[in-house]
C-alpha cells in the first residue's frame, strides 16, 4: 500500500468542488486516512514549492495557494502516486484529458484544482509537512475484499 499528500486547492474548495473530487477517490476505492482545512502560510507555500520558488510563476502560484483555504488528504491504496495523478491530468486544465478532474473541471494551469505528490520522496515529504504522525489514521475498511483480489 502506498500513501499520498493530495491538496484541494483554493478554487476548489471556493467553486464548491470538493464533494464532487472526493467522490472520484471514493468511487475509485482509494482509503482516505487523514483530512483537514486549513489556510496555507507562505512559509508553508515556499516549503511545499522549494523547486518552484526561484520560478518567474512562483509569486503568483504563492498568492493563489495562500489566497483561501484548502482541503489537504492523505490517501492511501495500491500504486496511489499514480493512480491519483494519472485521475488529475495533466497539469493544465486547458491540457488535460477529458474524463479527469482537470480536464472536465479547469481551464488554468494556476486554478488546476487539485494537488497531488508526483513521487515517493515528495509523498513523504509532503505528508510531512502537512500532517502529524497522529494525525493519519491508518485502517482497514471492511469493503477492500470487494475492491482487490487478496493476492494484489
Ligand atoms: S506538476 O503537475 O506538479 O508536475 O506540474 P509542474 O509543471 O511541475 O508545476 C508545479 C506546480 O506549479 C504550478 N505551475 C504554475 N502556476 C502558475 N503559472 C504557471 N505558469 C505554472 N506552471 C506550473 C502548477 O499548477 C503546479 O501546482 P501543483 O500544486 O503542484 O499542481
Amino acid at each position: 500500500m502506498e500513501r499520498t499528500l493530495v491538496l484541494l486547492k483554493p478554487d476548489c474548495v471556493q467553486r464548491r468542488l470538493m464533494g464532487r473530487v472526493l467522490t472520484r477517490f471514493e468511487d475509485k476505492g482509494l482509503n482516505v486516512i487523514a483530512m483537514k482545512m486549513l489556510q496555507v502560510t507562505p512559509e508553508l507555500a515556499k516549503q511545499h514549492y522549494a523547486e518552484h520558488v526561484e520560478k518567474p510563476f512562483y509569486s503568483g502560484l504563492e498568492a493563489f495557494i495562500t489566497a483561501s483555504p484548502i482541503l489537504a488528504m492523505v490517501l492511501e491504496g495500491l500504486d496511489v502516486i499514480q493512480v491519483v495523478r494519472n485521475m488529475l491530468g495533466a497539469t493544465s486544465g486547458l491540457k488535460a484529458d477529458a474524463g479527469t478532474i482537470r480536464g472536465d473541471f479547469s481551464s488554468s494551469r494556476q486554478m488546476n484544482l487539485v494537488h497531488a505528490s508526483d513521487g515517493p520522496e515528495s509523498a513523504t515529504r509532503e505528508i510531512d509537512l502537512y500532517f502529524e504522525t497522529g494525525e493519519v489514521l491508518a485502517y482497514e475498511p471492511t469493503l477492500t475484499p470487494w475492491f482487490k483480489a487478496a493476492d494484489e
